[in-house]
């Protein structure tokens, strides 16, 4: 569901990123979000997902900051042709990146515009006094908010110039972390492995490395399946297309916002099959339940599978 937002500030923050501020237009509302959660904007027929950089409590509008990244897409759009006092449509806030309430310190770790989804977190651990550290890598070219990140996270920030440095840093912190910490990596997909390895080489368990992807990678267009439905009903999925469309060409439409297998909107439970998982949400534990998928990309392993639909 999306809402019709008015672009109330747009500021340049660091070279090739600008900072946009959204307050609601008739009829919509802010809301309250989780740190970490996105917000889908449609911009010329188009649906680009982006962190809010708010605390949550939604006091000042949702908040983003995005790099112009290309032409033609999305983010072009935003920096090339959105003016102040323009609308535009919003989703409503989406959490898949949450702080996990029990942990007992947090261990944030951005780079790049990666800082986004971690500049909220941060914010969010100052105002609900939670245990936290930063690491934040950037290039020489530029470091969005990292005079923010400064100034918030006064004696518990870990910068790293370069990707070197970057990996020396996260080597460092998370070899010091207490028991009970949670560890938060958003950036490129390189950091990202980087963070995984390390982790894992650490003896880090998975379920306390969490991540948060821009975008998925480009898939295989993947074998043709069924899916059954709870009536009975047989749809085909033929290679090349999603069970998403196939399911929304067969009149059975699932809420979907990226896509991609990022942001868990889709999610189906599954009765019976076994999935073949592309999403970047689920941890191995959760593959290996094979009791839901996200048709947006997951396929399936077995001829055919049976979905709660
Ligand atoms: S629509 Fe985002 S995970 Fe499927």
């Amino acid at each position: 569901m999306a809402d019709v937002f008015v672009a109330a500030s747009i500021r340049d923050i660091s070279p090739g990123v600008k900072e946009f501020a959204f307050r609601p237009g008739l009829g919509a509302a802010l809301r309250p979000y989780a740190p970490g959660s996105h917000i889908v904007i449609e911009t010329a027929g188009k649906a680009n997902a982006y962190s809010l950089t708010g605390d949550g409590t939604t006091a000042d509008g949702y908040r983003i900051s995005v790099r112009r990244q290309g032409d033609g897409g999305g983010s072009a759009w935003l920096h090339d042709r959105l003016r102040p006092g323009d609308t535009v449509r919003l989703s409503r806030p989406r959490s898949a990146f949450a702080p996990v309430a029990t942990a007992k310190h947090h261990l944030y770790v951005a780079a790049g515009i990666g800082v986004t989804p971690i500049l909220s977190h941060v914010r969010a651990a100052l105002r609900w006094n939670r245990s936290f550290e930063v690491v934040y890598g950037y290039s020489a070219a530029g470091a969005p908010h990292l005079e923010d990140l400064q100034r918030l996270a006064r004696g518990r920030l870990f910068e790293a110039e370069g990707g070197a440095q970057l990996a020396e840093v996260l080597t460092d912190r998370l070899r010091q972390q207490p028991v009970g910490t949670h560890a938060y990596a958003c950036g490129p997909a390189g950091m990202m492995a980087v963070f995984r390895k390390l982790g894992g080489s650490l003896g880090w368990p998975e379920e306390r490395l969490h991540v948060e992807h821009f975008a998925a990678p480009e898939l295989e267009p993947g074998e043709p399946f069924t899916v059954r439905l709870a009536s009975g009903r047989a749809v085909a999925v033929p290679g090349g297309t999603s069970a998403l469309d196939a399911l929304a060409e067969a009149g059975v439409p699932v809420p979907a916002l990226c896509r991609q297998g990022v942001c868990g909107q889709c999610r189906v439970a599954v009765a019976a099959g076994t999935p073949e998982h592309r999403d970047l949400i689920l941890t191995s534990r959760e593959r290996e339940a094979n009791d839901c998928f996200y048709p947006c990309v997951s396929r399936a392993q077995t001829d055919e599978l049976e979905l709660e639909l």
